[in-house]
C-alpha cells in the first residue's frame, strides 16, 4: 500500500464554512485550525514524513484588513500554543514564505521554532506563510543571477539539482500528493516547480468539515493512482 511521503494541503473553505451557518468568517478560520491539529495527528499515525500546509499565500494580504488581522492572531495563538503540542511530540516545524512580512513577534517565533526542531528527523510540518510560488521561484532565479554576475557560477552548470536547492523547499521531497479543500480546482501559486508530479485530490468538503475520514479518503484515492513520471508502467 503506498503511503505518500510528502503531502501538500491547500487548506480552503473556512469562510464558505462560516457564512453557511451565518457566522463571521473568522469563525470558519478558527474551527480550521481545529481541522489542522486532526489531520496532522492522522498524517503522523499513517507514517506520512511531511506535511505542507498552505496556510496564507501571499496573495491573501490583499483581504480586508479586519480578516488579515485575525489571521495573524490566529497565527499568533497557534505558534505560541497549539504548536507545543508538536514541539513536546519531537515534530520538525519549518516555515516557507515572505517571513519578512509578518510582525516582528511572529518572525522571531517562527524562527525559534525552527531552530529549535531543525535536527529532528521524524514527522515534520512546513508552514507556508505568506507563501507564494512564483515568488520562491524568482528569489532563486535573483540568487543564481548573484552567483553568476559575481564569478562564483558558470550559467552552464545552473540544473535542476541546482535549481531546486535555492528554493524554499531546498531541504524538503516533492510533494506526492495535493489536497486541496472546499470544491476550487485549482493551485493558487503553491508550489508549482515542485508539483511537477504530484497527484492531486480535490474534494468539495470544506476545511473546516474535513477530517479523519476524510483524510483517509484522500489517501485511499493516492493507492490507486499509477505514478508512471514519464516512463511505461
Ligand atoms: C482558506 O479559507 C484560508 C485562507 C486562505 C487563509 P478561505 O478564507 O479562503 O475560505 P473561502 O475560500 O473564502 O471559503
Ligand atoms: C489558497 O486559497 C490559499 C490558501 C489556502 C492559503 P485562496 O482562497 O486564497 O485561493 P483563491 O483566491 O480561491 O484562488
Ligand atoms: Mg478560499
Amino acid at each position: 500500500m503506498p503511503i505518500p511521503t510528502h503531502v501538500g494541503i491547500i487548506m480552503d473553505g473556512n469562510g464558505r464554512w462560516a457564512n453557511k451557518r451565518g457566522l463571521p468568517r473568522t469563525a470558519g478560520h478558527k474551527k480550521g485550525t481545529e481541522t489542522l491539529k486532526k489531520v496532522l495527528k492522522t498524517a503522523r499515525e499513517t507514517g506520512i514524513k511531511v506535511v505542507t500546509l498552505y496556510a496564507f499565500s501571499s496573495e491573501n494580504w490583499s483581504r480586508p484588513k479586519e480578516e488579515v488581522e485575525t489571521l495573524m492572531n490566529l497565527f499568533r495563538d497557534y505558534l505560541k500554543n497549539d504548536v507545543n503540542e508538536l514541539l513536546k511530540e519531537g515534530v520538525r516545524i519549518s516555515f516557507i514564505g515572505e517571513r519578512e512580512r509578518f510582525d516582528d513577534d511572529l518572525i522571531e517565533k517562527m524562527n525559534q521554532i525552527e531552530s529549535q526542531t531543525k535536527d529532528l528527523n521524524g514527522f515534520h510540518v512546513v508552514l507556508a506563510l505568506s507563501y507564494g510560488a512564483r515568488g520562491d521561484i524568482l528569489k532563486a532565479v535573483q540568487q543564481l543571477a548573484q552567483k553568476v554576475k559575481s564569478g562564483m557560477l558558470d550559467p552552464n552548470e545552473i540544473d535542476m539539482g541546482q535549481f531546486s536547492s535555492h528554493l524554499s523547499t531546498a531541504q524538503i521531497p516533492d510533494p506526492d500528493l495535493i489536497i486541496r479543500t472546499s470544491g476550487e480546482q485549482r493551485i493558487s501559486n503553491f508550489l508549482l516547480w515542485e508539483m511537477a508530479y504530484s497527484e492531486f485530490y480535490f474534494t468539495p468538503v470544506l476545511w473546516p468539515d474535513f477530517d479523519e475520514k476524510e483524510f483517509k479518503k484522500a489517501l485511499a484515492d493516492f493507492e490507486l493512482r499509477h505514478r508512471r513520471f514519464g516512463n511505461i508502467s
